[in-house]
């Protein structure tokens, strides 16, 4: 009977049984599953402020698969996918799918079982990948001290840990509060759920194991993990059998280390905190992003391979509200992409949003009508091409870590072989200038930038010396490197708009009936 739920629940959506590795080569697409569109393709009036569900559906994400894999991006993180506290809390409702009631169910406002899993068959039949959010640490209460019962399936005080609200200090001096403890506050305390108790260990574990097999989930991204004890993890992740990234929100390396042995991946937020810093302003320092780089590299399992590589999400300002300056704001979105993370772009950036802290953040995506045309959309094509055809000219290009050639205040060299991303801070009045030395380019070797496919020529050494203009950031990869990746100057972009590397480069790995099987095989070593 498991056995035949199993298999006709992976023949409907073919599951991609998805390792770490097999996601390092992708390129995420972050979207919130309220804002980002409607099914029947209308615009509803969506104010932020308003906290209140705006119409969003899995089955608007299915319509709007063209528009995300035109950009490049073979992957889609969506919002948290379960039940959440009805009605209107004092902040609002939970649009956002972080408020979790009731495990064993979903979110109806979404969609249905069967709008979820035809989301998940439409990505899988474009070789794409699904991650889903989930939330283990807390349920989300309207009321202190909550109503228990009216939690699916914890539903006792038993079930949580006593309540106490985490204080700022215990970041620093109480790992036990931190894990222990409740986030929220009086008028919505996130009850901490009991993730010392056996029973709830298991019944956590076999949730995530279903929930990735009935919606043939490629990838788990984990809320709030820093919150649950360490060795509650490993567990978990086997249980899921596919990838796992948890956010361990901490701008310190030192920190976030431990966490990357028991789950596969973080998000990398130590990066993400020098990575604004710099790109706020004109005055910004990048000399921080290669200190914090080069820490992650020596101190995480995997150094910062399959890290989260992120310039913008759900919980953090837009970059767009902290400078007016585009010039900055291209600059910083190029580093996730040519770092050894992986790339991860929220929805938004691409057509310029610029809210602020959440909700203002968390804009309806079809108030843009979903523009092609606009300079951030051409960008963000250009900064997934230029990763992809990265990758795909040099086999090593995942496995190289990423150099900083030269790091000033103002000016950054980056090499990840084929590609130099040459960065600044200097803003859109600025003419920057870069000295590329010891990027092991041939002697008067043809290269491009390909975000504007402006030619230059290396000098006899194998250097060059770019003049940029309105400071913007520039992508150079050799001609050979471009030709091997069967793209070309001057239509650079244009190539990867109409045809998306993603559909055929990876149809290799989605062999519908074979993966199925496979998918079957791995599942069975988890669940018999
Ligand atoms: C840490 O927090 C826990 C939970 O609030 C508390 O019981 C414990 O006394 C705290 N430890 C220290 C050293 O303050
Ligand atoms: C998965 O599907 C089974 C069978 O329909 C159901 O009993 C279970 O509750 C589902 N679990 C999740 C997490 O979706
Ligand atoms: C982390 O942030 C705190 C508070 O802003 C700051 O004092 C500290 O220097 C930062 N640490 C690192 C490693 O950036
Ligand atoms: C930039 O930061 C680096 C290291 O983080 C520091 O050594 C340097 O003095 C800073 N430069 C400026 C101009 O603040
Ligand atoms: C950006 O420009 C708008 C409109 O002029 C202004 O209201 C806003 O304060 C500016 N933002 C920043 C971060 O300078
Ligand atoms: C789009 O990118 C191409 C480079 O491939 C560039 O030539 C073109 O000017 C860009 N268009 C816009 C509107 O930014
Ligand atoms: C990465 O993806 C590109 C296409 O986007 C493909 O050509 C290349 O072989 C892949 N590399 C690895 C190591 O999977
Ligand atoms: C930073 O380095 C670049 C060359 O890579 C140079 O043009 C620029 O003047 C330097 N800036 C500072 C503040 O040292
Ligand atoms: C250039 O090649 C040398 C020798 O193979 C290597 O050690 C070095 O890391 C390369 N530099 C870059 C920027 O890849």
């Amino acid at each position: 009977m498991l056995k035949f739920l199993l298999l006709s629940s992976v023949l409907a959506a073919p599951a991609l049984a998805a390792s770490a590795s097999d996601w390092q080569n992708r390129t995420i697409y972050q979207l919130v599953t309220d804002r980002f569109a409607t099914p029947d393709g209308s615009s509803p009036t969506c104010n932020t402020e308003d906290r209140k569900y705006c119409g969003g559906t899995w089955q608007g994400v299915i319509k709007k698969l063209d528009y995300i894999q035109n950009m490049g991006f073979d992957a889609v993180w969506i919002s948290p996918v379960v039940k959440n506290v009805e009605g209107t809390t004092a902040y609002g409702e939970a649009f956002h799918g972080y408020w979790t009631s009731d495990i064993t169910q979903l979110n109806s406002h979404f969609g249905s079982t069967d709008d979820l899993k035809a989301l998940s068959k439409a990505l899988h039949d474009r070789g794409m990948y699904l991650m889903v959010d989930v939330v283990v640490n807390h349920m989300a209460a309207t009321q202190d001290p909550p109503n228990f019962a009216s939690f699916t399936p914890f539903n006792t005080q038993s079930d949580f840990h006593p309540e106490c609200l985490i204080q700022a200090s215990d970041y620093f001096n109480n790992q036990t509060a931190v894990e222990q403890c409740w986030l929220g506050d009086s008028k919505m305390p996130l009850a901490d759920v009991n993730t010392e108790d056996q029973n709830i260990v298991n019944t956590w574990n076999t949730w995530i194991g279903d929930l990735v097999k009935n919606y043939s989930v490629d990838g788990v991204r984990i809320d709030t993990v820093k919150h649950v004890r360490k060795d509650f993890w490993p567990d978990f992740a086997k249980s899921a059998g596919v990838f796992t990234i948890g956010e361990v929100l901490d701008n310190r390396t030192t920190y976030v280390k431990d966490y990357t042995q028991v789950v596969d991946s973080v998000l990398d937020y130590p990066d993400w905190y020098p990575l604004v810093n710099a790109f706020m302003s004109t005055t910004g320092n990048l000399s921080a992003l290669p200190e914090t780089v080069k820490a992650s590299q020596d101190t995480y399992k995997n150094g910062a391979f399959n890290t989260g590589a992120f310039l913008e999400n759900h919980d953090q300002p837009r970059l767009g509200s902290q400078t007016n300056d585009s010039s900055l704001i291209m600059n910083a979105m190029v580093w996730p992409f040519v770092g050894d993370g992986i790339p991860i772009l929220y929805y938004g950036q691409e057509q310029g949003y610029a809210g602020g802290a959440d909700p203002a953040n968390r804009e309806a995506l079809w108030l843009s009508g979903y523009s092609t045309t606009n300079a951030m959309f051409n960008h963000t094509v250009g900064l997934v091409a230029a990763r992809q055809a990265a990758a795909k000219a040099n086999s090593n290009f995942l496995s190289t870590k990423v150099q900083f050639l030269s790091s000033n205040a103002s000016t950054l060299v980056v090499s990840k072989p084929p590609l130099v991303a040459l960065l600044t801070n200097q803003g859109s009045s600025s003419t920057p200038t870069w000295t590329v030395n010891g990027a092991n380019f041939s002697a008067n070797e043809e290269i491009y930038d390909v975000l504007t496919c402006t030619k230059y020529t290396a000098d006899g050494n194998g250097a060059l010396t770019v003049t940029g203009s309105s400071g913007k950031p520039q992508i150079l990869l050799p001609t050979s490197a471009l030709t091997a990746a069967g793209r070309s100057c001057p239509n650079f972009n244009a190539i990867s708009a109409k045809q998306p590397s993603s559909a055929a480069a990876l149809s290799s790995t989605l062999l519908p009936i074979g993966s199925a099987v496979a998918a079957v095989l791995v599942a069975a070593q988890f669940f018999f």
